[in-house]
């Protein structure tokens, strides 16, 4: 296991490039299951996710190859197993979108009902009640979740729950769609640009799709999809995480290849902060001085503020000055990076859905353990910024989702490096 040992308190400076959106990718890779000939999906990310979604789609019958030029190359060659299995399932919750996919090519799949996540509750309701409502027989037994349909018929569904709309759900049922007989009305579908992305890419396919972006998705069914070229929207969270780094060490950075209209919610809050920025169609620089000022922060879906930076804003708001509240309304458990922040002397405490935050003027370095991916994020980020050295244990979250980051922060003159962890884990108290 790897451990990020960190110096703190270097301004980062510089520019840096996002890579392609991790949640974009897996997806539409999922998406190559219902199309003949080859998908190429164009700089896909190297990360652990994807290649869980491909190590998955290969148990599914397809060969899964990065080409000489780096794309991502799908295609299916053996229709015939149709099990997605918990081992993979377990690592990787995307995984359940091949769910819709299989359904619509191969009438009938079993996937296993994905496994706990740290995150807090994660329920598959929505997705089963999408599928449904297509027409399939949808049962769960002994950890997955069957499902089986002779043919899929275009209905009317609401797929919106107690948390707002669902971005796998919705990408599921919309791929099982672009098969059926008819047309399907999806209500309160997922306005996220990675569900936008996979709508493109459908359409590419040959899919018939009105109102990618909006809460209705029309999709009137086709009889067959036909495999294209995909280009990936760049990484909307990583190029919020690395603005919110330069923010944290008082720095000025450019972040390029990124799409500033997918992140008005953040760009926003950061000026609200006191952040000076520059935007343009693809990159935003920021210059930062002195502490932030606090805030109140909430989530929501797209294009509210994303749940997947609230960790790495935490993080900020703990050096601002003054107090902020930060309220998750995706994931209301998704505070685990709060009691690692406390052993850096930050000064959080968390109520319910809320971490309520006295700001600090300086943090302090220290061992660490990562929990999650954007929890990860947010701990290295608090590492940048502190006092001394931190060590970010269990870094195998964070190569989920964050292509190259020891390499793109060391560029911007970060002290970050990637070392072996042979430490033992230190018992409970
Ligand atoms: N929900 C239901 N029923 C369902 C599905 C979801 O009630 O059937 C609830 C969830 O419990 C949650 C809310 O709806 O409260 C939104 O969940 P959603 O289904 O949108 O999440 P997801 O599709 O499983 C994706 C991202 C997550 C990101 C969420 C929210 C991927 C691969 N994952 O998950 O990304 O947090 O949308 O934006 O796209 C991450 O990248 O770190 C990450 C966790």
């Amino acid at each position: 296991m790897d451990k990020f040992v960190i110096e703190g308190g270097t301004p980062l400076n510089g520019t840096v490039s996002v890579s392609r959106a991790k949640n974009a990718a897996l997806p539409i890779m999922a998406a190559a299951l219902l199309a003949e000939g080859k998908t190429v999906i164009r700089r896909a990310p190297h990360l652990a996710d994807v290649r869980a979604m491909a190590e998955l789609l290969e148990v599914l019958g397809a060969r899964v190859q990065r080409a000489e030029n780096d794309d991502l190359e799908i295609e299916v060659l053996d229709e015939s197993h149709s099990v997605g299995p918990y081992d993979v399932l377990r690592k990787m919750r995307a995984g359940f979108c091949v769910l819709g996919p299989l359904l619509a090519r191969r009438k009938q799949a079993r996937v296993s009902v994905p496994g706990g996540c740290i995150i807090g509750f994660r329920p598959i309701d929505l997705h089963i009640k999408g599928l449904r409502a297509l027409g399939a027989e949808v049962r769960t037994r002994a950890g997955y979740v069957a499902a089986e349909a002779p043919k899929l018929k275009g209905t009317r569904v609401f797929l919106g729950g107690p948390f707002g709309s669902t971005v796998l759900g919705t990408a599921n049922v919309m791929m099982a769609a672009t098969l059926a007989e008819g047309t399907t009305l999806i209500e309160s579908a997922a306005c996220e640009p990675e569900v936008t992305n996979l709508a493109h890419a459908l359409i590419a396919m040959g899919a018939q799709i009105k109102g990618a972006g909006t809460p209705w998705l029309e999709i009137t069914g086709v009889k067959k999809l036909t495999a294209a070229t995909i280009d990936l929207i760049p990484d909307r969270i990583e190029a919020g995480t690395l603005l919110a780094a330069a923010v944290a060490t008082s720095g000025t950075v450019t972040v390029n290849d990124m799409r500033p209209d997918h992140l008005s919610a953040v760009t926003d809050k950061l000026q609200q902060m006191g952040a000076d920025l520059e935007i343009t169609e693809h990159a935003c620089t920021i210059h930062a001085q002195g502490r932030p000022h606090a805030s109140t922060l909430v989530t929501h879906p797209y294009p509210g503020f994303p749940t997947d930076l609230q960790a790495q804003f935490t993080t900020l708001l703990t050096l601002a000055d003054g107090t902020s509240v930060v309220t998750e309304k995706i994931y209301p458990d998704r505070f685990m990076h709060v009691s690692e922040l406390q052993r850096m002397a930050a000064d959080v405490r968390k109520e319910g859905p809320n971490a309520i935050i006295v700001g600090v003027d300086q943090l302090s370095g220290a061992p660490v353990m990562a929990s999650d991916l954007r929890a990860s994020a947010a701990l290295v980020i608090a590492g940048l910024a502190a006092e001394g050295q931190t060590h970010v244990k269990r870094v195998y979250h964070i190569d989920r989702g964050y292509e190259h980051i020891v390499e793109k922060l060391q560029a911007l003159g970060a002290h970050i490096q990637r070392l072996p962890d042979d430490e033992p884990i230190p018992p409970e108290p």
